[in-house]
């Protein structure tokens, strides 16, 4: 069965950059000219997602707002002809009636338990996770190459990508045995690794593709790194019976969790947005001439 579905866990509280998120979810932190959300649902649907299940949490209902019709804006951007390039940007963000659900995970337990969240809007199906943390630029969208390495491998798909020793610690990190291009076959996966036990410099992105058996291994998950519920636990246990790969995509990941990640995405769009590259590059040559 093809990849219908996509879990979208947005419930984190985005510490690391408040108080811009105290009163707007992080997921909605404009990157130049939409919310860093909109990148990620882009990159789910170039991917031939059909249904997106957000697992929200309190102070989370902007992002409802976000992909519904908005009337009232739709109607006063109708009414000007000068607005008719907006208004389409506007009517873009909806998504299909029936294509969206909403679930709440009422506590921070972990990435393993907002997975867990998602069970019976899933159900008995292969599906997809994106970390909207994470924003990915590449062509075809890192999801969408993934969905095409599955319909040769099937089973369970993590994307990685290379990361700084430095930097290691912070991530999930694979064992991988053997590569056939892009796809890696690996023996084992740990979640946060102190930095001299880390089995390799391959992390996981934040995209997965995963089989339906993981939801009941969640369920029984035990505290893990930072006595939360992780995700890389059960996908360990996963990998003593289903098939598992790595998958090291091709493009460019930008983490909007942290503050210079964030400030690298908007950069990085802003010199790609032709509204505004020429003067994003002057703004930018100019502070680095420190004039
Ligand atoms: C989560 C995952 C981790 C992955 C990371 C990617 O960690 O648990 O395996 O490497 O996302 O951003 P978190 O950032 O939620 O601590």
């Amino acid at each position: 069965m093809g990849i219908r579905k996509a879990v979208m866990p947005v419930a984190g509280h985005g510490t690391r950059v408040l108080p811009a998120t105290k009163s707007i979810p992080k997921e909605l932190l404009p990157v130049v000219d939409r919310p860093a959300l909109q990148y990620v649902v882009d990159e789910a649907l170039e991917a031939g997602i059909e249904h997106i299940v957000f697992v929200t949490g309190r102070g989370k209902g902007a992002i409802e707002d976000y992909f519904d019709e908005a009337f009232e804006l739709e109607a006063a951007l109708a009414a000007k002809t000068s607005k008719a390039d907006i208004l389409a940007e506007v009517q873009r963000t909806k998504l299909p009636a029936g294509a969206a659900s909403f679930t709440r995970q009422q506590a921070p337990l972990g990435l393993g338990h907002a997975v867990w969240c998602a069970k019976d809007i899933v159900g008995d199906e292969p599906f997809a996770v994106l970390l909207p943390d994470v924003i990915v630029r590449a062509k075809p969208s890192c999801l969408a190459q993934m969905v095409e390495a599955y319909e040769n491998t099937g089973g369970n798909i993590v994307a990685v990508d290379p990361v700084p020793e430095e930097k290691i610690s912070s991530y999930g990190v694979i064992t991988p045995e053997s590569r056939d291009g892009r796809l890696i076959r690996m023996s084992g996966m740990v979640e946060k690794p102190p930095r001299e036990e880390a089995p390799s410099n391959l992390k996981i992105t934040g995209r997965y593709i995963l089989q339906p058996e993981i939801f009941d291994l969640l369920e029984e998950q035990g505290k893990g790194a930072g006595g939360e519920i992780q995700l890389t636990d059960s996908m360990v246990t996963l990998m003593e019976s289903q098939s598992f790969h790595a998958y090291e995509f091709d493009g460019e990941e930008f983490d909007c969790g942290s503050k210079a990640g964030y400030f690298e995405a908007v950069v990085a769009h802003a010199l790609q947005n032709p509204e505004t590259a020429d003067e994003a590059k002057a703004i930018l040559a100019r502070y680095a001439a420190g004039t």
